[in-house]
């Protein structure tokens, strides 16, 4: 009975273990792999994004939900979270109901490279350096101009960045269609 008990233990940690593997590789292959934005890093860069309550904060691939969270108590965004993985839509929604900020936050499940990111006042990033590069035309083409992105880590190497006294922390500002069409912010 309690090599029985043990199998089974072993088995349910081997099938979890499988699982947690397996979505971390998934996630990995459309993008990044799930690894949260500490927290004093998210308000630094929703500051340096000078967030504005009422402002839509889109957070492409937005994991748990959590830099969402802080935008819409902190800064009183309303947030849009778009995550790959279902299991973390599901937490990142559960999260926000707790919070009671379901209907400041819409968790989306989908690929960002689906989803149409016009309607962002601002865009966190927090992915790999070739998705950021990857998803440059994109934003290029969608994001409106006067729209901010942040992103943690990893820079958009084709964008002009704002001055940043942290080198992990890169800030982008489109560029006005008055000084030149959507590209202004770029080199
Ligand atoms: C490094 S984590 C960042 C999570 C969150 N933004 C944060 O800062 O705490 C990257 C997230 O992007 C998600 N992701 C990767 N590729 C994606 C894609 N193509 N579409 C949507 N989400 C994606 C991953 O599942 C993961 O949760």
């Amino acid at each position: 009975m309690g090599v029985y008990v043990e199998n089974m233990w072993l088995l349910a940690v081997a099938i979890v273990g499988a699982v947690v593997a397996f979505g971390l590789w998934y996630s990995l292959k459309k993008g990044a792999p799930w690894w949260p934005t500490p927290a004093r890093r998210t308000r630094a860069l929703l500051r340096a994004a000078d967030v504005k309550p009422g402002e839509l904060v889109v957070d492409a691939g937005c994991g748990d939900g959590r830099v969402l969270l802080v935008a819409a108590r902190e800064f009183s965004a309303r947030g849009l979270g778009i995550e790959i993985h279902p299991v973390l839509v599901w937490i990142a929604r559960l999260r926000l109901f707790a919070a009671r900020l379901s209907a400041q936050v819409t968790i989306q499940r989908a690929d960002l490279f689906s989803v149409d990111l016009r309607s962002a006042d601002v865009l966190f990033l927090f992915l790999l350096q070739e998705t950021n590069v990857a998803l440059q035309e994109k934003l290029r083409r969608e994001l409106r101009p006067g729209t901010r992105v942040v992103s943690y880590a990893f820079t958009l190497p084709q964008w002009q960045e704002q001055p940043s006294t942290d080198p992990y922390h890169h800030v982008y500002v489109v560029g006005d269609t008055a000084s030149s069409p959507s590209t202004a912010a770029m080199v």
